[in-house]
């Protein structure tokens, strides 16, 4: 049995990792397409390396762009490799540009998809993210969902005949990482020069980075908090700084490069708190019990929500004393799974082959 996996943006290859690994235990044959969509080594290479994933059989080399045009070149690239390929089953991931292109190649040339991550909104069709996630749901013949809110959000749009519980891969490929950095430790301290007490930041949103006002203002509201605060700069939030020269190491605001996914758990793990727009590390900050502060006025991943582990807070307001409160007393439930959400898939992909 033949599966292949679409993937091209840095929040795939974490979800690809124990996936690969799960695929390759149980004796199946694993291709990777890369579409190209990141490229950069810090935004894609070293993910491939920490996780242990081998290169991409093929990287398809679309990189950035408008999205129609994006999503048109990967089309009409991925077309061509499924049908030379003809795997049994096309495996693709959350809800990036990649995930969507993928999606409607292979329904147009009836492959099998299967899609991880399945089941989540935002109910913001303004996120191109929203997009995605609802028609590479609407094309999937499997719809592997992360959560007990997925697989209702699923059945409410009638999808649950094709639907599986599984768990989310992020927490299989957490566990992994947790457990690397166990045996070789990674020092942020002393390349970045970090103080003992610091909050960890991301910002990368369309719709937090587009406009050079909404940029400024959470420039301005980070830089103003009581605790001293490092941002590992994502390609979209630095271009758009330098464009409309907005200074990033300002008042207790310090910018670094992006981090790996290694460095990246580290200093989630090690900071008091987190302020995000990613989808990815709110969960992180979650499983690794630190509060977090969403600069999004909606998330998808509700149950982080809870007792205030994470709170969403689009207008900014109070942004020093909301992200410093207090850790929550109460027990955190498991909403996202044990950890061996990929080997579930993987049991699941074979049954239906
Ligand atoms: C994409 C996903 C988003 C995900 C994010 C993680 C879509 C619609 N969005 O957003 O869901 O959370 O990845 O990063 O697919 N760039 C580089 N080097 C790279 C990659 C990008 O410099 O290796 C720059 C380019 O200027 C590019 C910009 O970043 O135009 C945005 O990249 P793109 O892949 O279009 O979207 P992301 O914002 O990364």
């Amino acid at each position: 049995m033949k599966i292949l996996s679409v993937v091209g943006a840095r929040p795939q290859f974490v979800k690809l990792g124990p996936m690969h690994r799960a695929i390759t235990k149980a004796g199946l044959s694993h291709l990777i397409v890369h579409t190209g969509q990141h490229y950069d080594d810090e935004m894609s290479s070293v993910f491939f390396s920490e996780l242990d994933i081998p290169k991409p059989n093929l990287n398809l080399g679309v990189g950035s762009g408008p999205h129609g045009q994006q999503t048109a070149r990967m089309i009409e690239s991925l077309e061509k490799k499924f049908l030379e390929y003809k795997p049994n089953w096309i495996v693709i991931y959350g809800d990036t540009n990649s995930t969507l292109a993928a999606a409607i190649a292979a329904t147009k040339i009836n492959i099998p998809i299967a899609h991880v991550e399945a089941g989540l909104r935002s109910f913001n069709r303004a996120m191109p993210e929203e997009i995605n996630r609802i028609v590479a749901d609407h094309c999937s013949d499997l719809l592997l969902a992360p959560t007990a809110a997925a697989m209702t959000q699923l059945s409410n749009e009638g999808l649950s005949s094709k639907s599986e519980l599984v768990g989310d891969v992020m927490v299989d490929s957490l566990n992994y990482i947790l457990e690397s950095l166990k045996k070789r430790p990674v020092d942020l301290k002393e390349q970045f020069d970090l103080p003992n007490k610091f909050l960890l930041a991301t910002i990368h949103r369309a719709e937090n980075t587009d406009s050079k006002e909404r940029i400024e203002s959470i420039i301005d509201a980070l830089s103003k908090c009581t605790t001293p605060i490092i941002i590992p700069v994502h390609p979209r939030l630095g271009d758009r700084c330098s464009s409309f020269n907005i200074n990033l190491n300002t008042g207790n605001l310090r910018s670094i490069r992006p981090l790996s996914y290694r460095e990246l758990v580290h200093a989630a793990k090690s900071s008091e708190a987190i302020i995000t727009d990613s989808g990815g590390l709110q969960k992180e900050a979650f499983l690794l019990a630190k509060p977090c502060t969403t600069i999004r006025s909606e998330t998808e991943w509700v149950e982080t929500l809870e007792n205030d582990w994470n709170v969403l807070l689009p207008d900014l307001t109070d942004l020093s004393e909301v992200s410093l409160r207090e850790v929550p007393k109460e027990k955190q439930p498991q909403p996202f799974g044990d950890g061996s959400a990929s080997e579930k898939i993987v049991e699941i992909l074979t049954k239906n082959k």
